[in-house]
């Protein structure tokens, strides 16, 4: 009876949804379903990003805030976007995508708390004909371990009365070619039941929804999709570092090797992995399995790999100046990028992070740009603010390094204007092969 309800309010856009946590993950899914016709209730803990969101306002790249105004005001027909920090606020809700973050502890093992306190606090407000989908990446099993028995306690029956599974999140900030629509959403519920209004509820919002047999089989799709990229960067780094005892230059064989058209997907090598996902959510596989006696050797080495490239950019930048007869401690070291990737404000995990340590220990005064990140604030909590880009800045520093390849930059006349340039993106390629430019000793990873 409550499947046929649900699959009903949502074949006619009359379910109210619910979005917990409204980051990178939660606001453009929340925008998504408001544009296609729900009233969505999205819900943060934070006061300060739903004041944003009351006033319209966007602080995610990918939501651009005149999409998000529009859904926000007032009296609209059709779709609707409120924010709230109040559970209460959801009790009305048909439907719940669970949005918050799930990071490591200092210990390296997966921080839950996040997914415990927003599922306690849905089972508090919970009732029979809901839906409720976890979103985070995570361990396989937490959806049956984590919500299936907090929602028992709360006198409902999984699959019957409450419908509860795991879909993983698949969005790529800052890329324009896909995003909710044109990305297939994967999802398992806990049962057949689960799936089938789960399913449901993402086709209105993405073009394909492919369902797998499990929510635990879902939640090990994510590992999969993730751990194949965080092993595949370790293999390439790896191959940097080999190329660079051998004097091979890695960006030429890798785009030599990238044109066999079978068999073969190029990665490039960087200064480190960065972000909310690609350097945690493998080491969750990986917690799960040390659980059951089992070690996820790939997990590890690429890991060990990956945490292993800011002391080598470090490394060489030391060897660049000692080329010019200078010593790390007082050179003045200028960073261009700050963000994990190109185009994005995001610094969690950034190897820029590292880097900027590891310099600071040796005793280098730095520096950085970013247009995307005004500000940062290192491990021992000493803040930085980006300053500006100018011919002066990169002109007065022993060495550049470029840690993120942001398109906004005009490369050219970074090398143009700096003495010597330590590129860890492969970010001058295209200046470099054009041999009328003069200025810098690049020295690329
Ligand atoms: N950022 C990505 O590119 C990306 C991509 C795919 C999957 N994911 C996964 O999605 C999840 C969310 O990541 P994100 O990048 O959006 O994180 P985020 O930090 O940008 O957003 C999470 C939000 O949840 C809020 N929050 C925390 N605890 C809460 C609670 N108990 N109740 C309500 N709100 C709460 C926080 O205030 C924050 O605004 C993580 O599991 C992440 O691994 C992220």
């Amino acid at each position: 009876m409550y499947k046929q309800q649900l699959l009903e309010r949502i074949g006619n856009r009359s379910a109210t949804i619910g979005i917990i946590g409204l980051g990178y993950v939660g606001l453009p899914l929340a925008v998504a379903f408001a544009q296609a016709g729900f009233k969505v209730i999205g819900l943060d803990l934070d006061a300060k990003k739903v004041e944003m969101l009351r006033n319209g306002q966007s602080y995610v790249t990918d939501v651009p805030s005149a999409e998000l105004a529009t859904l926000v005001r007032e009296g609209k027909p059709g779709g609707s976007l409120s924010a709230t920090t109040h559970y209460a606020d959801l009790r009305q809700a048909d439907i719940i995508s669970i949005c918050v973050p799930t990071p490591l502890r200092k210990t390296k093992d997966p921080d839950m708390s996040y997914v415990i306190s927003a599922t306690e606090s849905v089972a508090a407000i919970s009732h029979a004909g809901m839906l409720i989908v976890l979103e985070s990446t995570t361990y396989p099993g937490t959806t049956e371990e984590i919500l299936v028995p907090r929602m028992r306690q709360a006198g409902l029956k999984p699959g019957e009365d409450v419908f509860i599974a795991f879909s993983p999140e698949r969005i790529d900030p800052g890329n324009k070619h896909y995003g909710v629509k044109n990305t297939p959403k994967v999802v398992g519920g806990f049962t057949e039941a689960c799936s089938e209004v789960t399913h449901a509820y993402y086709a209105t919002v993405a073009d394909q929804v492919v369902r797998v047999s499990t929510a635990r089989a879902a939640e090990m799709v994510k590992l999969l999709e993730n751990t194949f990229r965080a092993v595949n960067i370790g293999l390439v780094n790896e191959m940097a570092l080999m190329c660079d005892k051998l004097a091979v230059d890695v960006w030429e064989v890798i785009s030599a090797a990238a044109t066999k058209p079978f068999g073969f997907m190029p990665f490039y090598p960087g200064p480190g992995l960065g972000g909310h996902c690609i350097p945690i959510d493998p080491l969750y596989l990986s917690w799960k399995l040390k659980t059951l006696n089992y070690t996820a050797r790939f997990i590890e080495l690429a890991s060990e790999v990956n945490t292993s490239m800011p002391v080598h950019v470090v490394n060489k930048i030391a060897e660049a100046l000692n080329d010019d007869s200078k010593a790390v401690r007082g050179a003045r070291i200028a960073v261009l990028g700050a963000a994990y990737k190109r185009d994005v404000d995001d610094v969690r995990e950034s190897p820029a992070l590292d880097i900027i340590q590891l310099l600071n220990e040796r005793g280098a005064l730095v520096t950085y740009h970013d247009p995307h990140v005004p500000s940062l604030t290192l491990e021992h909590g000493k803040p930085l603010q980006s300053v500006e880009l100018t011919a002066e800045w990169l002109r007065a520093a022993d060495c550049v390094v470029i840690v993120t390849n942001h398109s906004v930059f005009d490369y050219r006349w970074v090398v143009e204007n700096c003495h010597l340039l330590i590129d860890t993106r492969n970010a001058t390629a295209a200046v470099l092969t054009d041999g009328r430019v003069i200025g810098a000793r690049v020295v690329r990873l």
